[in-house]
């Protein structure tokens, strides 16, 4: 079994290096030095979806997440009743600090989100503002109901306080930093046709 701390490192060191106004605003004055929250491994379908991606130069944080995966605790906010079958097998994240992932913090949480190819993931919001960075190229993002956007990796996507956004993958499949901080931290996301 892998300790997380050695990928939390690696994705302290991600955040670190990125110039972007936006995440250094973010993550301005918050100490990723956390306390571990023991968890154990949990396994997902879409995990195996992990293996078919090919790393390159630079793809440090990518790779560490790869090496680790199968000690991570991974979950899914939703069951087949919500987007089916098809949208489950292709979907997981995982939490490596905040309200209930690996290492325990109260003020932001942050991790790894994975979406197989081909999958839509409908118009939401919540109560949280949220960074998602992607690993990989080629997925197509729409915020505030506007066209959707192809986004590669590196490049820095901020969903101010309940703004909607959505996301797709066509032929490949998205692995994406997430940050989440200044709303609850484990908050099911807001559908249309939910009832508030
Ligand atoms: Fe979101």
């Amino acid at each position: 079994m892998m300790d997380p701390r050695g990928l939390l490192a690696t994705f302290r060191d991600y955040l670190a290096a990125m110039d972007a106004p936006e995440v250094r605003r973010f993550i301005a004055g918050f100490d990723l030095d956390l306390p571990s929250r023991q968890l154990a491994a949990a396994d997902i379908p879409v995990i195996e979806r992990l293996h078919s991606i090919e790393t390159g130069r630079g793809d440090v944080l990518l790779e560490s997440l790869l090496r680790y995966a199968p000690d991570l605790h991974w979950a899914r906010t939703y069951t087949s009743a919500d987007f089916g079958n098809h949208f489950l097998q292709n979907y997981g994240w995982v939490e490596m600090f905040g309200s209930r992932g690996h290492f325990v913090s109260d003020e932001m949480a942050g991790g790894f989100l994975v979406l197989g190819s081909g999958i839509d993931y409908p118009d939401h919001h919540h109560a949280a503002e949220e960074i998602y960075i992607p690993l990989t190229d080629g997925s197509l993002w729409s915020k505030d109901r506007g066209a959707f956007t192809g986004r590669n990796a590196g490049e820095v996507i901020h969903h101010p306080s309940g703004v909607n956004h959505a996301m797709k993958t066509k032929d490949r499949l998205l692995v994406a930093l997430y940050l989440w901080r200044g709303g609850p931290l484990s908050e099911k996301p807001k559908f249309q046709g939910d009832t508030p």
